[in-house]
C-alpha cells in the first residue's frame, strides 16, 4: 500500500463566528502536523470534526443534521472518529455523549490541543475536555489565505449580556501577552501576511489584565486617564491598552491593514478612534454592536450603555473619522420588547445610517438570564414581522452609504477571482466593502480601483490603470 493510501484524512465543518473559523484553522494545522491530510468531503475522512457555535438556533439545528450524517457514516465505517468542538459542545458538555453516543471526543473552545492528546492516546472510550485554561499552547495554523491572518488577542468575556452564552462557554477574559502577540505578527508578516484581524470576544477590553512599566506611546498621552500616565506608574505598572496594541501592530513592517472584531461600544474610546483617524494601516471600519435602540431593552440586556451614549459614541467616531464605515449587530424580539421599543431601534438605525448590520431574531440560550424571561417571550410571527421591517430599513441605509463611493478611486486588497464573474477580480476596501472589478493583479496585492457602481452589499469598478489607458 502506498503512503497516500495509509495516510489518515480529516474533515472539519465550521459553524459560527470568525473566532471559530480561526480555531478551525488551528485544528487543521495541528492535524496536518500529526500527519493527517485534508479530505474534500466528510464521507472520505477518517476523522470527522465539527466546530460548533451556540449563538444562533439555526446553527444548532443545521449542526444536528450534520451529526445525523456522521452517525450513519460511523455505522458504515466503525473506525471513523467523530469529534465535536466549540461553544455548543461546551454549553452541553458531557450530555453530548448521552445524546450522541457515537461521538468519540468533545472539547470546548481553547481545548484544541487536547484533541491532539486524544488522537495520539490509545484510549478508545469517549472523552470530553471542557476546563478553561487561558490560552492554548502554541498551535500551527493552516491559513486559508496566504496574505490574511487572524490573531487571537484575548479569550473570554467578563460582561454579562443577558442573552449571551459566551461568558459561560468561553470563560473569563484573559489577554495574551503584548510581546508574544507582536512576535506572532512579525512572524506572520515575514510569511507574507498583509492583513491582520485581531480577534477577541470583547476585543477592545484588551490589556486591562496585563501590566507594564513601559511608558504609553506619546500619541496616546492626550487620551490617557491618570492611571495610565507614566507618572502614576506604581510598582505594578500600568495596564496595556487596545489602542497601543493597534499602534504596535501597525508599526510591524509588511502589515498593511489591521481589522478587529468584536468590540463593545463602551470600550471604543477616544484613543482607539484617534488611532483609526491617524494610522493609515488601521482600517476605516468599526463594528459597533448596538443590539437594541431602546434604553429599557438595553438595560434588560445588561449592555451597560443607553441609547444616547451609543449615539454620542457614533458622533465622536464620525467627527474624527468622517469616512469610516460603521456596522452593527441588532437583536429583534428580546423578551418584553414592545412595539414602541422596537421602533426606537428603527430610530437609531435611521439616525446612525449604518453601512451594514447583522440582524438576529432573539432566541433563548440555555443558562442565560434572558432564557428565564419565559413569560415575556414574544410570539414568533411578531418577531419575524419586526425582523422584516428592520432588514428593509438596514438595507435602505446600506445602499445609500455604498453610493458615496461611486466616482472615487479606492485602494483594494485583491482576494482572488470574483465569485460571480471569474473574468473579474474581487477584493476589499479599507471600509470592508467587497469590490468586483476588471483589472490585473495577484491575491494579496493592493491596487487602485475606480468605483463605478454600488449595491447595498458590493461595489464594482475598474482598476485605475486600465481606465487611464482607455482614455
Ligand atoms: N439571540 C439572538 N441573537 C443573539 N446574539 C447573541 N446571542 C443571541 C441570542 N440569544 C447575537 C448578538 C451578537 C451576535 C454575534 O449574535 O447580536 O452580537
Ligand atoms: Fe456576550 Fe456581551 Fe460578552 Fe459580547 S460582550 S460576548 S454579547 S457577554
Amino acid at each position: 500500500m502506498s503512503a497516500v493510501e495509509t495516510q489518515k484524512r480529516y474533515h472539519v465543518t465550521t459553524f459560527g463566528c470568525q473566532m471559530n473559523e480561526h480555531d478551525s484553522e488551528r485544528m487543521k494545522g495541528m492535524l496536518e502536523s500529526l500527519g493527517y491530510a485534508p479530505a474534500e468531503v466528510a464521507d472520505d475522512a477518517d476523522l470527522i470534526l465539527f466546530n460548533t457555535c451556540s449563538i444562533r438556533e439555526s446553527a444548532d439545528s443545521r449542526f444536528i443534521a450534520h451529526l445525523g450524517h456522521a452517525k450513519r457514516m460511523k455505522r458504515e465505517r466503525p473506525g471513523v472518529v467523530v469529534g465535536v468542538g466549540g461553544c455548543w459542545a461546551q454549553s452541553v458538555k458531557d450530555e453530548i455523549f448521552e445524546r450522541f453516543p457515537f461521538v468519540d471526543v468533545a472539547f470546548g473552545p481553547g481545548q484544541i490541543n487536547r484533541l491532539a492528546e486524544f488522537l495520539t492516546s490509545d484510549s478508545l472510550s469517549a472523552q470530553g475536555y471542557f476546563e478553561f485554561e487561558g490560552f492554548p499552547a502554541h498551535l500551527p495554523t493552516k491559513r486559508d489565505r496566504a496574505f490574511q491572518a487572524w490573531v487571537q488577542i484575548a479569550v473570554g468575556c467578563n460582561l454579562k449580556c443577558s442573552y449571551c452564552i459566551v461568558p459561560s462557554t468561553r470563560g473569563r477574559e484573559s489577554s495574551r501577552p503584548f510581546e508574544q502577540l507582536l512576535d506572532e505578527v512579525r512572524a506572520l508578516a515575514a510569511d507574507g501576511v498583509r492583513e491582520i484581524t485581531l480577534l477577541g470576544q470583547n476585543v477592545n477590553a484588551y490589556g486591562r489584565d496585563l501590566r507594564t512599566d513601559e511608558p504609553l506611546p506619546d500619541v496616546l498621552l492626550p487620551y490617557a486617564t491618570a492611571a495610565k500616565r507614566p507618572t502614576s506608574v506604581g510598582q505594578a505598572g500600568r495596564p496595556r491598552t487596545f489602542a497601543e496594541l493597534l499602534l504596535a501592530v501597525a508599526a510591524v513592517p509588511g502589515i498593511e491593514r489591521i481589522r478587529y472584531t468584536s468590540p463593545h461600544p463602551k470600550d471604543i474610546r477616544e484613543d482607539v478612534v484617534a488611532v483609526h483617524a491617524e494610522v493609515p494601516e488601521v482600517c476605516q471600519h468599526i463594528h459597533l454592536p448596538l443590539q437594541a435602540g431602546s434604553s429599557r431593552v438595553l438595560k434588560r440586556m445588561r449592555r451597560t450603555y443607553d441609547k444616547q451614549r451609543y449615539l454620542d459614541r457614533v458622533a465622536m467616531i464620525r467627527e474624527r473619522c468622517p469616512d469610516i464605515a460603521i456596522t452593527t449587530d441588532i437583536i429583534v424580539g428580546f423578551p418584553g420588547e414592545t412595539e414602541e421599543e422596537f421602533e426606537e431601534t428603527l430610530e437609531v438605525v435611521d439616525a446612525v445610517a449604518f453601512d451594514g448590520a447583522f440582524t438576529f431574531v432573539f432566541s433563548p440560550r440555555r443558562g442565560t438570564e434572558a432564557a428565564e424571561m419565559v413569560d415575556e417571550f414574544l410570539p414568533h410571527p411578531v418577531k419575524v414581522a419586526r425582523m422584516e421591517r428592520l432588514v428593509e430599513r438596514v438595507q435602505h441605509h446600506a445602499r445609500e452609504r455604498t453610493r458615496r463611493f461611486v466616482g472615487r478611486t479606492l485602494d483594494v486588497l485583491i482576494e482572488g477571482p470574483s465569485r460571480t464573474d471569474p473574468s473579474k477580480l474581487r477584493g476589499r476596501t479599507t471600509h470592508n466593502k467587497v469590490v468586483n472589478f476588471t483589472g490585473i493583479g495577484q491575491p494579496g496585492e493592493t491596487v487602485p480601483v475606480e468605483i463605478t457602481d454600488a449595491t447595498s452589499q458590493t461595489l464594482s469598478g475598474e482598476m485605475s490603470l486600465l481606465s487611464a489607458l482607455r482614455v
